[in-house]
C-alpha cells in the first residue's frame, strides 16, 4: 500500500507587538515584549514575529536586540520595504524579514503588499537581505500576480495576507468564507509547486484558525492580536497552548 508523507508540522509564529503596545500606553517598561517572547520559548512556539513601525508606536529599535538575547527562537522581523528598516535588517540579521505594506495612518496592516506594483524597489532591497543571510518573505494576498512578482523576485517564503478570510468569518458570510479559503489554498498550492514556502497570517482566532491550518503547503501561521488579548484573560501560556492544540488537531 502506498504510505502518505506524515503531515508536515504547522510552525506557530508568535506576534508579541500588542505587549509592547500595553507598555507604550504608560511609557514605561511593563508589560515588556521580552518576557512574552520568553514565554512563546517556554511553551513551545516556533518562532517571534514583531513589526517595528516607522512610527514606532509598539516594538522598538531597542526590543529588537533584547528580544534576540533573550530567546533562541528565531525572530522574523516584520518590516516596510525602507532604506531606514533595511538597514535596521541589515545590522541586526534576524533569521527572517517579512517585507509588510505600512500606512501611517492605518490601525494595522490592513492589505497585503503590492509586490507586483513595487517590483524594482523591492528587488535590491530583496538582494541585500538575501545576501546578508536573512530569509525574506512577502506578505501578499493570494492572488496569482503577486505571487508571480514574488517568484520572479526570488524570495523563499510568501505570507498570505488572511484578513479578508477574518472579516468573512466574523460576519458570518459562508460564501466569502469559501472564497478566501479557496483563494489561499489554491494559492499555497501554486506556491509550494513552484518551490516557496506559504505562510499564513492575521486576524486569526481560536474561532477562524483551523480551516487555513487545515491546508496542507502552509508551513507557518504568524499570530499575534488575538493571543496578546485572550492572554490578559487566560495568561499567555495557556492561550498559545490553545492556538498550538487547535492548529495540531486541523493538521
Ligand atoms: N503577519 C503579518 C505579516 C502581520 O503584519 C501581522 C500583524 O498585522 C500578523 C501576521 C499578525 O496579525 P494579527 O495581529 O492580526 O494576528
Amino acid at each position: 500500500m502506498k504510505q502518505r508523507p506524515p503531515p508536515q508540522k504547522l510552525r506557530l509564529g508568535v506576534n508579541i507587538d500588542h505587549v509592547a503596545t500595553i507598555r507604550n500606553a504608560r511609557g514605561g517598561d511593563h508589560p515588556d515584549p521580552v518576557r512574552a517572547a520568553e514565554i512563546v520559548a517556554s511553551v513551545g512556539g516556533d518562532g517571534i514575529t514583531a513589526h517595528l513601525r516607522e512610527d514606532r508606536r509598539h516594538i522598538r529599535d531597542e526590543d529588537l536586540a533584547r528580544i534576540q538575547n533573550a530567546t533562541q527562537l528565531p525572530l522574523n522581523l516584520e518590516m516596510a520595504a525602507t532604506e531606514e528598516m533595511l538597514e535596521i535588517a541589515l545590522r541586526h540579521k534576524p533569521h527572517a524579514a517579512c517585507i509588510v505594506p505600512e500606512k501611517r495612518e492605518e490601525r494595522t496592516t490592513e492589505g497585503g503588499l503590492d509586490a507586483a506594483g513595487l517590483h524594482n524597489t523591492l528587488a535590491p532591497i530583496v538582494e541585500q537581505l538575501r545576501a546578508a543571510g536573512i530569509r525574506v518573505s512577502l506578505f501578499i494576498e493570494a492572488d496569482e500576480r503577486q505571487l508571480d512578482t514574488s517568484l520572479r523576485l526570488g524570495v523563499p517564503v510568501v505570507e498570505f495576507h488572511t484578513g479578508e478570510y477574518a472579516h468573512a468569518f466574523l460576519d458570518g458570510d459562508t460564501v466569502r468564507v469559501e472564497k478566501e479559503l479557496r483563494r489561499i489554498s489554491d494559492m499555497a498550492a501554486l506556491a509550494a509547486k513552484n518551490g516557496i514556502e506559504p505562510h499564513a497570517g492575521h486576524g486569526l482566532t481560536f474561532e477562524n484558525v483551523q480551516p487555513i491550518a487545515a491546508i496542507p503547503q502552509i508551513a507557518e501561521l504568524n499570530i499575534g492580536h488575538y493571543l496578546i488579548g485572550e492572554a490578559v484573560f487566560t495568561g499567555l501560556e495557556p492561550a498559545i497552548r490553545r492556538m498550538r492544540d487547535l492548529m495540531d488537531a486541523a493538521r
